[in-house]
């Protein structure tokens, strides 16, 4: 089935395909660390993109994975749901400029053995063939501050 990409999803359309890189992180409760990460951005022919991201440590151990939708609503305006299988979702809006996209929390909802996290922020961006993203989090206690980018290549 060939579908063609809804209207609604056009301008954020350079995002589709499956990307591929490396990426490092930190926060003050945790050593720092690099990984490896695989992200797919699919359309549907719907309004929304679906997204699924698998990373790897440094030792090839499997580290954190995610799924969620980027959601285009009537009015324009971008939304990113996302879970996660250490007990937290994450609901955001979001901005685009140009081939830049930020979103910022307005709901974290964590499950009775999730660790603590209370807002989250991401960025993701495109460069030709070049995605880097980046992930803020105010989570355990700590104020709001950079736990994770990566740099990843279209694949
Ligand atoms: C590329 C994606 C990610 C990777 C590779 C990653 C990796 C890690 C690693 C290695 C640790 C330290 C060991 C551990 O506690 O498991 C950690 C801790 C943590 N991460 Fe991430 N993480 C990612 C995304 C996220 C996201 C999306 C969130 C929440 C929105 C998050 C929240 C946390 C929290 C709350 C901790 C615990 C800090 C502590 O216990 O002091 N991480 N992460």
């Amino acid at each position: 089935m060939n579908l063609e990409v809804h209207p609604a999803v056009q301008p954020v359309a350079f995002l589709l395909g499956t990307w591929r890189g490396t990426g490092n992180g930190d926060y003050p409760t945790i050593e720092p660390f690099t990984y490896e990460e695989t992200v797919t951005f699919e359309h549907f022919g719907k309004p929304f993109v679906a997204y699924t991201q698998r990373t790897k440590g440094a030792d090839g151990g499997p580290l954190h994975t995610e799924t969620g939708y980027i959601r285009m609503t009537e009015d324009g305006k971008l939304e990113l749901v996302i879970s996660q299988p250490s007990g937290i979702t994450e609901i955001h809006t979001g901005t685009r400029d140009n081939s830049r996209l930020e979103f910022t929390s307005v709901t974290v909802s964590l499950s009775p053995s999730a660790k603590q996290v209370d807002r989250v922020g991401r960025v993701i961006e495109v460069v030709g063939d070049i995605m880097t993203n980046e992930l803020m989090m105010s989570a355990v206690g700590e104020p709001y501050q950079w736990h994770l980018g990566a740099t990843l290549h279209r694949t």
